[in-house]
């Protein structure tokens, strides 16, 4: 037992060639596309970090599943076998599937959010926001303020602002806010955990006031490990426990099955509430299917079942908390400036001291992207300026607090070589970062300009 090293837990069964390219052949790809990574090909990308969702690798089990799928329109034993799996883990009343998580989240607003009427989150991620904004809700982010600084080593940076959150409360009426939400992990805030005792917290905080409190549940099994890892009284619980200690101070959640479930599609909504849950199964009825399906295959809700209990495993959680970790030790060894600590799916890049010299309006974050797939044909996606400096109301463009890139990592799919990889080539475009310029937009729509934005250098 002398190894230090912690291993994948799983060996390689089925494997998907990369296609090799050079800089040359990038340097025209990236051009062809007008420096928006997003508009690639995916086969011309060698390591793709645009996402962790939808993204992960089955396993042999999780295949097996699909092929006992039950395609039946209605009460199909795969639907039976899901929820029942879910209902183990998440321990809520009532379940209702859906293809994937923003379905969930536009079926829960639907029900729950009039106009004018305020959703507090720690960090809405942008689907959850979009779907708040849509019922003419204001969607209200409180995180905590130790998360604003991106070096500390706080340990639960992902956090809600409790004290923000009882003046919210106080300030807007509890008559206007019809729920309360916490995203685990906090994606948009740099993938960092939230503690037990926050969501305690709020959890206290919703039921004093009669607010139900929901938990957008993408990374739970990363969170509950998080958990399980840092916060005292936590080590001797296994990260099952913690997740369903978690999931019994909600009211309910939203899941996007394609995170911690390892399903390329999928997701579920579920609720206590008897009368919400009906309202729920009829709107899911109109646009998604029946609610033995809900715009799911059979074998989807296979695949799911078999992957909530895979991500459960601690010895997969170990090895993939401790992979991203390893990222970003590495790059910050090389003396590359990189958000702290680790969080659970995603490495970030502070492009804003990256790029020192290029001003927030000639989107550091942008140009570090384009620089990362030019140098190895690592695609990652910037949060800064150009996914948030567009108001759409106005028009006018303001420099986003933060400017990140975001190397978001697929579960299971890449070895620690391909890590090495990606860590030598951010090396190398930090080291040759003084000759990297800035980039202007040449055409953008209004609404989520990031997904279809030209560019052109400066
Ligand atoms: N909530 C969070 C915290 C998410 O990260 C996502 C998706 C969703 C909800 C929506 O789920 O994609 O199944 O509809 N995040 C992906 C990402 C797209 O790249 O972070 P979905």
């Amino acid at each position: 037992m002398g190894a230090k090293t912690i291993i994948e837990p799983f060996r390689i069964k089925s494997v998907e060639p990369i296609a090799m390219t050079n800089f040359a052949q990038r340097d025209g790809f990236i051009r062809n596309v007008h420096y928006n990574t997003f508009l690639l090909r995916a086969e011309d990308v060698l390591i793709d970090l645009l996402t962790d969702s939808g993204t992960s690798a089955m396993s042999a089990e999780g295949w097996a599943a699909m092929m006992r799928g039950d395609e039946s329109y209605a009460g199909a034993r795969s639907w039976y076998r899901f929820r029942e799996r879910v209902t183990e883990i998440f321990g809520f009343a009532h379940v209702v599937p859906t293809h994937q998580g923003r379905a969930a989240e536009r079926i829960l607003f639907s029900v729950m959010v009039q106009p004018g009427e305020v959703v507090p989150n720690n960090t809405h991620f942008d689907t959850t926001r979009a779907n708040v904004e849509f019922r003419g809700g204001e969607a209200l982010d409180l995180p905590c303020v130790e998360g604003q600084d991106l070096e500390s080593d706080f340990p639960f940076k992902g956090n809600m602002d409790v004290a923000g959150l009882r003046q919210a409360i106080a300030e807007r009426g509890v008559g206007r806010i019809p729920l309360i939400m916490i995203t685990v992990t906090n994606n948009s805030g740099g993938g960092q955990p939230v503690s037990m005792a926050n969501m305690r917290e709020v959890s206290s905080i919703a039921r004093e006031h009669g607010i139900p409190f929901y938990i957008d549940a993408c990374r739970f099994a990363e969170n509950s490990y998080f958990i399980q890892q840092r916060e005292p009284g936590y080590r001797d619980k296994s990260v099952r426990d913690i997740a369903r200690e978690m999931f019994a101070l909600a009211d309910g959640c939203t899941m996007s099955a394609k995170k911690d479930a390892f399903a390329n599609i999928g997701g579920f909504l579920c609720t206590n509430d008897e009368n919400l849950a009906r309202k729920e199964r009829e709107l899911l009825i109109l646009t998604e299917g029946f609610s033995t399906y809900g715009g799911m295959a059979g074998r989807d809700m296979e695949a799911i079942a078999v992957g909530l209990s895979e991500v459960l495993h601690e010895d997969y959680l170990a090895y993939r908390i401790a992979s991203t970790a390893y990222v970003v030790n590495a790059l910050d060894a090389a003396g590359v400036p990189v958000a702290k600590p680790a969080g659970g799916h995603a490495v970030y890049l502070d492009a804003k001291r990256f790029l020192p010299h290029v001003p927030s309006l000639q989107y550091p974050g942008q140009s570090l992207a384009v620089e990362l797939y030019r140098e190895g044909g690592i695609r990652t996606v910037e949060i800064g300026t150009v996914m948030f400096g567009l108001d759409p109301h106005t028009g006018e463009e303001h420099a986003a607090p933060k400017e990140l890139v975001r190397m978001a990592i697929p579960r299971r799919v890449y070895t620690q070589s391909h890590m090495d990889y990606v860590v030598e080539n951010v090396a190398a475009v930090h080291a040759r970062r003084e000759e990297i310029g800035g980039l202007k937009i040449t055409e953008a729509p209004r609404y989520l300009r990031h997904f279809s934005a030209r560019f052109e250098r400066c």
